[in-house]
């Protein structure tokens, strides 16, 4: 069933076995203008871009996501089920829910907590928190302490709102579950993996504070993601 509705490339061996899914397409194109050789573009349906190259010789995709589980939902889906991707890695942002997440801090989830509907509705899932592959985490792991990279593993909070009428929300959910930051994507990209017998793996890099307000300007994130993206690109096969 390729293409799809959503992946142009009619030729499955144009994308890796391991992705990397940044949500902004332009940060896709960055990691393969800046880290990859050999580049081939493999999408641009949507200008959601994807691009396969070589880092270090061995082999990687990376395309977006987009923001927000219905959207990280459809490509994962499509790259797990019809072209057998084995491994997904988002690098995305979050949002500290406390102050001991700095900015900059990379954290790697190694669950994510929702109140979504998503993996319920997908495929009857009931409970509220689905974890990110073991084997991936740890090689992740790895990968950042050759790199001496600090990183924490944490559970997160995968939410489908960005703008709450009550913002103060997040001090329960950190309280109640747990959940040290805040993203959109991780809990529905687990479940997928989860349901289609795959691998997935969540890094993220503090790009904004609730608790202390800080945040980051959009250029500053640019140079600070690079950590997060190396410990990813190790991945390469
Ligand atoms: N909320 C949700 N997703 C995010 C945030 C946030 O504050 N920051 C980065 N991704």
């Amino acid at each position: 069933m390729i293409p799809t509705p959503h992946i142009e490339t009619k030729n499955k061996d144009e994308i890796a076995k391991t992705v990397l899914m940044p949500g902004d397409p332009l940060r896709a194109k960055f990691i393969a203008d800046t880290f990859l050789e050999d580049v081939k573009q493999f999408n641009s349906v949507r200008n959601v871009l994807g691009y396969t190259g070589t880092y270090k010789g061995r082999r990687i995709s990376v395309m977006a996501s987009g923001m927000g589980m219905p959207s990280i939902g459809i490509y994962s889906y499509e790259l797990y089920k019809f072209y057998d991707v084995e491994n997904i890695i988002r690098i995305g942002s979050c949002g500290g829910y406390t102050p001991d997440a700095k900015l900059y801090d990379v954290i790697l989830a190694k669950d994510a907590w929702s109140e979504s509907s998503y993996a319920k509705v997908q495929g009857g899932y009931e409970s509220d928190i689905i974890e990110g592959t073991e084997a991936l985490n740890e090689s992740l792991i790895k990968h950042a302490n050759e790199l001496e990279i600090p990183i924490s593993v944490e559970r997160i909070h995968s939410s489908d709102v960005f703008y709450r009428e009550n913002f103060e929300q997040y001090k329960e959910i950190h309280e109640k579950y747990g959940c040290v930051a805040v993203e959109m994507e991780a809990f529905a990209l687990f479940h997928n993996a989860k349901v289609l017998g795959k691998n997935a793996a969540c890094l993220l890099t503090v790009s904004d504070n609730l608790a202390t307000h800080e945040v980051t300007t959009s250029e500053e994130r640019q140079n600070a993601f690079t950590n997060m993206m190396k410990i990813a690109l190790e991945m390469a096969e």
